[in-house]
Order: structure tokens, then sequence, then C-alpha cells
């Protein structure tokens, strides 16, 4: 399933053969990568969500964001031998603890989300769901209350079939009762996967039991895993279908803690994106799955590209990293507050891929402010090229679809770099380090070259 990675060819045959000896990324060079944008420009502009109509339990307004267990802590139940990794509701209850004391929740991050493996092997005498004994003690409700008194929002997993995907019992035939045991224990957001069901049965398996939430009186986010098994299974998923009934959904594969993981997320979005980007919207969201940032397996330079296209990709951030040992560089890139107000963009407005040559991507996400017609964006230029040193490029705001007569003002979410207001003529030009990322903010201005201050209050569009 994994999509072929970019084509590694050197730079020196992107272009003319004015500059084929050049060792080194000339603007020049750079020129001739840009030359098709214009093209793809047009539907940077012009794809943008059609009129949906969606779930509306008032939740995921904005991508959601949290902290969750799989991709660290999988199904880790030996409590003896590993107490302090195992999936226990000590692990929940320092992350929680963590969350809120090393200045997460401020930002944002609000549920603490369970996954696979915190219930017993077999459903209770009256056929309800056990949290298991030795590792839930105090049972689920008590988590919950745990969670709820740090202010935060606690998250619960099961999956629609005859079993979880490590094998503990499904929600199939108790569906209703399950939704219910949820909601009296306070859950704030279940994720529904989707092992052991089969997907031709969760085109009314997955509504039934968003009716069943529904029904409960107890608005919870709901996450579900039905697209990428229909997919899985050569099934087309009805996405009109699954916004009405879900606030957001899985449609690739699992997230692992690796960069060939990432690059083939990046790539299943970027080229599935006319079929993926329309259904996201407030209330409804594609789900690229987990941050892995702060693990094992991605560099630093690789951690930022994951937080910039997922920012661009309006994707739920959910942490899935050990809050006790993460390195500060890591926690950096999680709490990068530009980076999260990209992401958290009320329009709610999914990014795409405009650009993809030689290994070099440009990634585009229209955010607020907007001015008369005039979106402003998020770009996020990415470097998959191997060829260790970092690529130049170069592009006026016109190419990259930035067209608004009165400029934009400018600046780089990573780096503290201004670059001031720009006309759409300005060409700019970034380095981008090797599996890389630049990300800038290009915020349209009210008036051409305004000699007022900068104050955002002028250009805020009344809608
Ligand atoms: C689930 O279990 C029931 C009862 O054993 C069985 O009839 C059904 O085929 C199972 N469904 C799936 C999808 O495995
Ligand atoms: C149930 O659905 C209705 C209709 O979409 C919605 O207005 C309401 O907020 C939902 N309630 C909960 C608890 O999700
Ligand atoms: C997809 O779901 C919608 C809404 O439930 C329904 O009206 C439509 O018929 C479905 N489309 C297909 C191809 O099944």
């Amino acid at each position: 399933m994994i999509l072929k990675r970019q084509s590694k060819g050197g730079t020196k045959q992107q272009c003319s053969s004015r500059n084929s000896n050049s060792s080194s990324t000339s603007p020049l060079q750079t020129i001739c990568v840009f030359q098709t944008v214009i093209v793809s420009l047009v539907l940077a502009v012009f794809l943008l969500p059609a009129e949906i109509s969606s779930l509306e339990n008032g939740l995921a307004r904005t991508p959601p964001m949290g902290w969750l267990s799989w991709e660290r802590f999988r199904c880790n139940t030996d409590c003896e031998g590993d107490p302090e990794n195992c999936i226990s509701e000590n692990l929940f209850r320092t992350m929680a603890d963590l969350v809120v004391s090393e200045g997460y929740a401020a930002l944002g991050y609000e549920y603490i989300n369970v996954d696979d493996c915190w219930l017993e092997k077999s459903r209770g005498p009256r056929g309800e769901l056990v949290a298991d004994r030795r590792r839930f003690p105090s049972g689920m409700k008590a988590l919950a209350d745990y969670v709820h008194a740090k202010g935060l929002k606690f998250g619960i997993y099961e999956d629609y079939g005859n079993y979880t995907c490590a094998g503990y019992p499904g929600i199939l035939g108790f569906s209703q009762n399950d939704a219910a045991q949820f909601a009296s224990w306070d859950v704030d957001y279940v994720k529904l996967d989707g092992c052991y069901s089969l997907p031709i049965d969760m085109d009314h398996g997955y509504p039934e039991f968003g009716r069943h939430l529904n029904a409960t009186g107890r608005a919870m986010v709901y996450s579900c895993s039905w697209p990428v098994y229909q997919i899985y299974a050569g099934m087309n998923p009805n996405y009109s279908s699954i916004i009405q009934h879900c606030n957001l959904w899985r449609n690739y594969d699992d997230i692992q803690d690796s960069w060939a993981s990432l690059e083939s997320i990046i790539d299943y979005y970027g080229n599935n994106q006319d079929a993926i980007i329309p259904n996201a919207g407030p209330g409804h969201w594609n789900d690229p799955d987990m941050l892995i940032i702060g693990n094992f397996g991605l560099s630093y330079e690789q951690s930022k590209t994951q937080m910039a296209l997922w920012a661009i990709m309006a994707a739920p951030l959910m942490m899935s990293v050990d809050l006790r040992t993460i390195r500060p560089e890591f926690k950096a890139i999680l709490q990068n507050k530009k980076i999260i107000a990209v992401d958290q963009d009320p329009l709610g407005i999914q990014g795409r891929r405009i650009y993809k040559h030689k290994g070099i991507e440009i990634w585009s996400r229209p955010i607020t402010p907007i001015y008369q017609t005039f979106y402003s964006y998020a770009i996020a230029f990415v470097n998959r090229r191997t060829d260790g040193t970092p690529s130049d490029v170069a592009v006026t705001l016109r190419e990259l679809g930035l067209i608004s007569p009165t400029g934009y003002r400018v600046e780089d979410l990573y780096e503290e770099v201004d670059y001031g207001i720009l006309s759409p003529q300005t060409k700019i030009k970034v380095k981008v380090n090797p599996s890389g990322v630049v990300i800038l903010r290009a915020d349209v201005q009210p008036e051409r070259f305004s000699k007022r201050p900068y104050n955002p209050i002028f250009y805020r569009y009344p809608n």
C-alpha cells in the first residue's frame, strides 16, 4: 500500500542547459522549477469546500487536539514488568497532569484519549463493558472525573466489530448499551475502530452507533474508521454519508514511528486530495492520524514537517508521545502557537498540495483574515530530497495564488523572520532543509501598502 517516493534526481537536471553545470540550486533554476505553479494555483483558489450537510453535535468546530496513547504505548499490558509504560489509569493520569503542567493544555490540547487494550477480555454479567480490573482498578468513570478535574476532556476507544483490533470485546450487538455506558462515564470523545467487522456493514453500522451516541443526550466527539476499512476492502467510501455522521475519520494507514510512514501518509493526502479535501470543515475532519513528534523515528526536521503539514491539512492534533521524557526541541514544535493557530483556523478549510516536482512540494491552506474576496494563506515548502544540502525555492506570491493588490504581511512560523508587507509580484526565496519544511503565513492586507500600523482589526472580514 505504500506509495512510490519522489524522484531523487539531482537538482542539476531540473532546468535549462544554461545552468546545467551548477552544483547548487540557483535562483534561475528555481524559476524553472516553478513554471507550472500558475496552472495548479487555479485549483487552490477555486476548489473550496462545497456546502454539505454534516454532523452538527456542536463539537470539533476546529480539529480536536489532545493526547492519545496508541502510537507510543500500544497494547502494553505488562503492568508487573513495565509499570511506568503499561496501559493503565496511572499512565493516563500522569499524561493528563503533564498536559496541564507542561503548558500543552493552555495551547489547546484538551482531550486525554484512551486507545485499545483498556478492557477486560469479556463483558460483565449484564453484557456491560468492564475496564481491566488490575490496570484500571478505579474504573473509567473515576478516570474521566480525574481528567475533568484537570479541566480536560476524556476520550475512549471501541470497535464497531465483534472485537477490538487487539482482541477485546467490540460493540457489535451491544451498541446501544455501550453508547449509554460511555455517556454514564462522562466520556467526551469516542474513537470507533473497524477490526473484526464487515466493511460493507459500516454504511449502516457507523451511523447507527452515532444515533445511539446522540440519543444519550451527552455530546461526544465521534471518531470513525469507516472510510479506511472500506478503502482496504476496495470500496468507494460514501463521504457524504460519513460527514453526516462522524466528527472525524481515518482515511489511510495507521501512522508508525518512521519517516517512511509519515511520507506515505503525506503522499496519500496529496495524491487523493480532490476526493478528500471537500469533506473537511467545522465539525467534520479528515484524520491523517497521530502526531509522532518526540518519539524515536523522526528527526528534528521531519518533526517540523509533520507539524506544519498537519496544520495545512486541518488535521486533528493528537500527540502520541511520552510527555515525561520528551526533549525540549520537540516539545517546542508541538507547542508552536503560530502553527497551532493555522491548524485551528476558524474557516476550517483543508489545505492542498499545489506544487510537486523533483522532490520539492508546496502546500497551501486558505485561512483568515479575509479581505474582500482574498484569503490569507499558510504556505509550506517541503523538501523530500535526500541530497544532504538545503534546497533553495524561489517563487512570487502571485505564483502561489496570492494575488490581492493590497499585498500580504508574510512571516515565517518556525523562525523569527518577518518579511514585512509584500506585493504579489514579490519573489520570496526560502532554504528548505532535507526532509524539512519552511512554513509561512501570509495575511492579506486591507489597503494597498497601508501606512497605518499593522492592526488585524482593520481587516477582519465580517461574516
Ligand atoms: C460476529 O459474531 C457473530 C456471532 O458469533 C457472527 O455471527 C458474525 O459473523 C461475526 N461477525 C463478523 C463480521 O465477524
Ligand atoms: C443530536 O442530534 C441533533 C440533530 O443533529 C443535534 O441538534 C444535537 O445537538 C445532537 N445531540 C447530541 C447530544 O449529540
Ligand atoms: C451516500 O449517502 C447518502 C446520504 O446518506 C445517500 O443519500 C446516497 O444515496 C449514498 N450514495 C451512495 C452511492 O450510496
